[in-house]
């Protein structure tokens, strides 16, 4: 094997490719408020009887009506803060699904999905189908679904909105149409496109969505939401029950949203920064954003694509993505491959089977360890870029039989 160099001799300044994992770095409002927020006296929200607490109300208020606004959700009282993607999917999994369910996802969902499903299926005797994706275009098996949804009754379509793996974008409208009209509903996993892409929820007709805040929001990690289409409070069981700060005299949860899903003091400096993070996505038209990510992943997959050795999975030319490229070099485990481009070239990537075991199955990775994932931001430059490519040669040419 060639050698190759080691960062302690000649430090460069990290890349940070990543983003799907969580974003970074974030706009410089974000840490000054999440720093403000927690220097000025951890104000609560809906807790303090002084002008603190009206201000932290006003602060979640505003985030939460600039989150309506990017998603284009009926009001602001259809989103309520978790702590993360998977807190959401669980709150909102627990909260509709009845004993005896059935419910139809699909063999691209992350553990965050599969996992309760999983749990759920035996405290609840559900009927869980999952469908397949087609290995060279990484697009779920539509027809299924429809097949499925013909078959039998169903409560609820659980869809990745975009692959964690291979970015590729999922067609979520015509699956949540076919969903309501076999009268189940549509739940959108949609950790790797909020924020990532224009995304109009009453425009898709999702009825249920879970995010993470801290991905493409831009805003700090222990942040997340979850959409409810209005008319389906009554549907949702509270899971986390407790104080709201609203009708304290009740000893049931509130009945309205947001409050009936936000038990408990809130993640007040990562709201404000998720506050600072969706104003900056406001200004910054995330339509252009995301024509720059694509750019930067379509040069990426036509570059590794060409270096001998290289194998890359669904290709952006061809399919929506989201921001995500996944290939793996021949007879490099994909660990060891992030591993020495973390340690010799300062690119941070991630490798494995990014929590999506199924995946893997239908793409053939499992035995190459999972994949290398490069997912890059708003702040990747070109240079990233070509300083990424010219690192992935060098191990593929390091690694490759003939040296
Ligand atoms: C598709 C998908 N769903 C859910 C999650 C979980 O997100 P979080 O870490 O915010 O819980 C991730 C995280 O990578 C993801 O990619």
């Amino acid at each position: 094997m060639l050698p190759l160099p080691d960062i302690a001799d000649n430090p460069i300044p990290t890349i940070y490719l990543d983003n799907a994992a969580t974003s970074f770095p974030k706009p410089e409002a974000v840490y000054a408020d999440v720093d403000a927020w927690t220097r000025r006296g951890g104000i609560a929200f809906g807790r303090g009887s002084h002008s603190a607490g009206n201000e932290a109300a006003q602060m979640v208020t505003v985030c939460r009506s600039r989150l309506a606004q990017l998603l284009n959700a009926e009001s602001s009282d259809r989103i309520a803060f978790t702590f993360n993607c998977t807190d959401g999917l669980n709150l909102l999994l627990r909260g509709i699904l009845r004993s005896g369910d059935r419910v139809i996802t699909t063999d691209l969902e992350h553990n965050s999905v599969l996992r309760p499903l999983q749990q759920l299926q035996s405290e609840l005797n559900l009927d869980v189908v999952r469908v397949g994706f087609d290995r060279a275009t990484g697009i779920v098996n539509e027809a299924a679904i429809n097949n499925e949804l013909s078959k039998a009754a169903t409560r609820l379509v659980v869809l990745n909105h975009a692959s964690n793996v291979t970015g590729v974008i999922q067609p979520a409208k015509s699956i949540a149409a076919a969903a309501q009209s076999a009268g189940a509903l549509c739940l959108l996993d949609a950790a790797q496109t909020i924020g990532h892409l224009p995304v109009d929820l009453q425009d898709i007709g999702a009825d249920l969505m879970a995010t993470a805040g801290h991905k493409g929001l831009l805003g700090p990690l222990g942040t997340g939401l979850i959409y409810v289409r209005a008319g389906l409070d009554a549907e949702l069981r509270p899971i986390r029950c407790g104080g709201t700060g609203t009708v304290s005299e009740l000893l049931s949860q509130p009945e309205t949203m947001p409050s009936k899903l936000e038990s408990g003091n809130m993640n007040m400096p990562g709201l404000a920064g998720l506050n600072a993070a969706v104003q900056w996505l406001l200004q910054h038209d995330i339509a252009v954003l995301h024509d720059q990510v694509t750019t930067r992943v379509l040069e990426l997959h036509q570059k590794l694509s060409a270096i001998s050795g290289i194998t890359t999975y669904s290709n952006p030319a061809e399919t929506s993505n989201a921001g995500i490229i996944s290939f793996t070099i021949n007879g490099v485990d994909s660990h060891e491959a992030a591993t020495i481009l973390d340690q010799s070239f300062g690119i941070q990537c991630r490798a494995g089977l990014h929590c999506a075991p199924l995946v893997h199955e239908t793409l053939g990775t499992l035995a190459s360890g999972g994949t290398i994932r490069f997912s890059p931001g708003p702040f990747t430059t070109d240079e990233h870029i070509a300083a990424t490519v010219q690192a992935v040669q060098q191990i593929a040419r390091a690694f490759s039989p003939a040296s």
